[in-house]
Order: structure tokens, then C-alpha cells, then sequence
């Protein structure tokens, strides 16, 4: 196949890139992102400070705006992400305990009752542990250590139908304390069913070191505690080829990986653009890294 989501489709699996909306109208950006891929994450547009600015008034106009954009298409949607200590609307800052609990709650109630039946899957909750393992003191974390699981079995009443994902970096490499950290508090929600069905895997990897050489092993052993895996924001700084052909293998040997998603089209629309990390130059010519990875997807 000749686009990275038709290649990945081959082995039943989606590729998809994160989407600003502020660049829909850019055409060179809109066609690449039209042309190769085939699941869409908003990157800003569906956090919590987009969708709920004032207490119980929602917006939903950019999110909608890439949701649309991308089902025109043909594409998938995942939402990102309901709760989280980064992007939170500036009046969670003026509340927290009981009556923070039940913003959250009422949050992930109003955001999933707006795309209920239309996401393939939500990141319910991002980003919540420290990189020795143990959970990051945040003002959600300050409601109760049972926040996270509180924030699913929320998700999962509000949209039965969508899938539901913890989201978080660096826990790529098996023998790190957050990886851990991730994975034991998977297997105690599957041993207590509380619900989750997936696990996001970031994937934001620095160019010139080697893929962790027990990535693949990490992707399998969170899929064999029952949950599919993914890798959901994709960037290698100076786009290694290495190590984007040894990710894209990685998932490829693990049946349970569902698919990849790049956080972002070109080098230029990234979050690390100085770094170069993504499959297109700013011109949105194709890469060798973009080749490495449709020739490894084209050869699962
Ligand atoms: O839209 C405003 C603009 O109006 C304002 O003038 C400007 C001034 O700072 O800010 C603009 O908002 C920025 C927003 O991106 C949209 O461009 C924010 O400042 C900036 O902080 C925000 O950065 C985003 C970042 O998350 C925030 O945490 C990045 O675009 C986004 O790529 C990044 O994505 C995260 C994932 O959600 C979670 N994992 C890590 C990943 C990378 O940091």
C-alpha cells in the first residue's frame, strides 16, 4: 500500500496523526493529513479547558470541527483527553476536594453525552504518575487516590460503546518505575473490574538513543493483562530511522497493538518543532523516516 493508513489497515490495525483545527485550511497540511491517515486525535481540542471554559457551559465547536472534518473522511476519531492536571479550565484552579470530584465528574459526563457512539476511543485519563512509579500529586490526585478509577466507571455509564484508555509517557521501557507503576494499576483494575480496555503508550522517544529494546516486551505484557495497546503521540527527535522502523515492528508484533498515531503531520506543526520529530518536512515532503515506517507496515 502506498499511504501509511492503508498499509496499516493490511495487518487490521490504523495509523493516525494528531490534528490542530487551526490548520484545516492550510492545504498542503490538510491533503497529507487527508491522504495518509486514517484515525484522528485532536490535540488540544477536546482537553478539558476547551471543552468546559465556565462550569457547566461546554464548546464543543473545534473539537467538532476536527470530529467532522475527520469522519468526512472516512477517518476514526479518538477523543483526548478528560482528565488530566495539564489543560484544565482555569476555574478547577478555584476548587478542589468534594466539589472538584464532582467537576471532574460532571465533566467526563458532559464531554462523553456530546460524542456518545461517535469515538472509537477516549483517553479517560492522562499523564497521572511520577516517573518513579508512584502517582503525581495533582489537585485531581488530592481528591482521593481512587480518582482514576472513579473517572472510568464514570466514562464507562456516560458511553458504553467507546473505548476506554489510560494515556501517559515514558512507559515505553519495561525495567522503568512508571511503566510499572502503569501496569500495576491496570492489573488491579482488571482484578477489581473496574473498567479499562486500553492503554496509550506515548511514545515521545529522543533520536540518536536506541528504542528500548524491551518496548515490544512492554506491549505485550500490558496485552496480556487483557487491555489493547497503542502508541498514541508518536515523535522521534531527528526522526531516527531506527528507531521509527523498531516501534513500527513493535506494535507489529503484538497482536493486541491496535494502531500508531504521530503527534502531529509536519515537522513544522509539532509541539518539538526545532527537533525535526515527525514523518514530513515542513515543506510536507515525506522523510526517510516516513519510508521506513510504510516499508515496515507493508511488510507485516
Ligand atoms: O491557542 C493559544 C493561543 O491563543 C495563545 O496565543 C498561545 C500563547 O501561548 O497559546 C495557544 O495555546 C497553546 C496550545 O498548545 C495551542 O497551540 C498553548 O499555549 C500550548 O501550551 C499548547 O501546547 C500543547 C501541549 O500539549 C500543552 O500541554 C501542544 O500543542 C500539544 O501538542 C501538547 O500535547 C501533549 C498531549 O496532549 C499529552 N502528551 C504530551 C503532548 C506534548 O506535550
Amino acid at each position: 500500500a502506498s499511504t501509511l493508513g492503508a498499509a496499516a489497515a493490511q495487518s487490521g490495525r490504523y495509523f493516525g496523526t494528531a490534528i490542530a483545527a487551526s490548520r484545516l485550511g492550510d492545504s498542503t497540511y490538510a491533503t497529507i493529513a487527508g491522504r495518509e491517515f486514517n484515525m484522528i486525535t485532536a490535540e488540544n481540542e477536546m482537553k478539558p479547558d476547551a471543552t468546559e471554559p465556565q462550569r457547566g457551559q461546554f464548546n464543543f465547536s473545534s473539537g467538532d470541527q476536527i470530529y467532522n472534518w475527520a469522519t468526512q473522511r472516512g477517518m476514526k476519531v479518538r477523543g483526548h483527553t478528560l482528565a488530566w492536571h495539564s489543560q484544565q479550565p482555569s476555574w478547577w484552579g478555584g476548587i478542589s476536594g468534594s466539589t472538584l470530584r464532582q467537576a471532574m465528574i460532571d465533566h467526563i459526563n458532559g464531554v462523553m453525552a456530546h460524542y456518545k457512539g461517535k469515538l472509537a476511543y477516549w483517553d479517560v485519563v492522562n499523564e497521572a504518575f511520577n516517573e518513579d512509579g508512584s502517582r503525581r500529586q495533582s489537585n485531581l490526585q488530592a481528591t482521593g487516590n481512587d480518582w482514576i478509577e472513579v473517572a472510568f466507571r464514570t466514562a464507562r455509564n456516560a458511553d458504553p460503546s467507546v473505548k476506554l484508555c489510560y494515556n501517559d509517557y515514558n512507559i515505553e521501557n519495561w525495567s522503568y518505575g512508571k511503566t510499572q507503576g502503569v501496569y500495576n494499576m491496570i492489573r488491579d483494575f482488571k482484578s477489581r473490574g473496574v473498567p479499562i480496555d486500553c492503554v496509550g503508550l506515548q511514545t515521545h522517544f529522543t533520536g540518536g538513543s536506541s528504542l528500548p529494546s524491551n518496548f515490544q516486551t512492554t506491549l505485550a505484557n500490558f496485552a496480556s493483562l487483557g487491555v489493547d495497546v497503542a502508541l498514541t503521540e508518536v515523535d522521534v527527535t531527528n526522526a531516527s530511522t531506527s528507531q521509527y522502523a523498531g516501534l513500527t515492528q513493535a506494535c507489529i508484533n503484538v497482536p493486541r497493538c491496535v494502531g500508531i498515531t504521530v503527534w502531529g503531520v509536519r515537522d513544522s506543526d509539532s509541539w518539538r518543532s526545532s527537533e525535526s520529530p515527525l514523518l514530513f518536512d515542513g515543506s510536507g515532503n515525506k522523510k526517510a523516516a516516513y519510508t521506513s515506517v510504510l516499508n515496515a507496515l507493508n511488510a507485516a
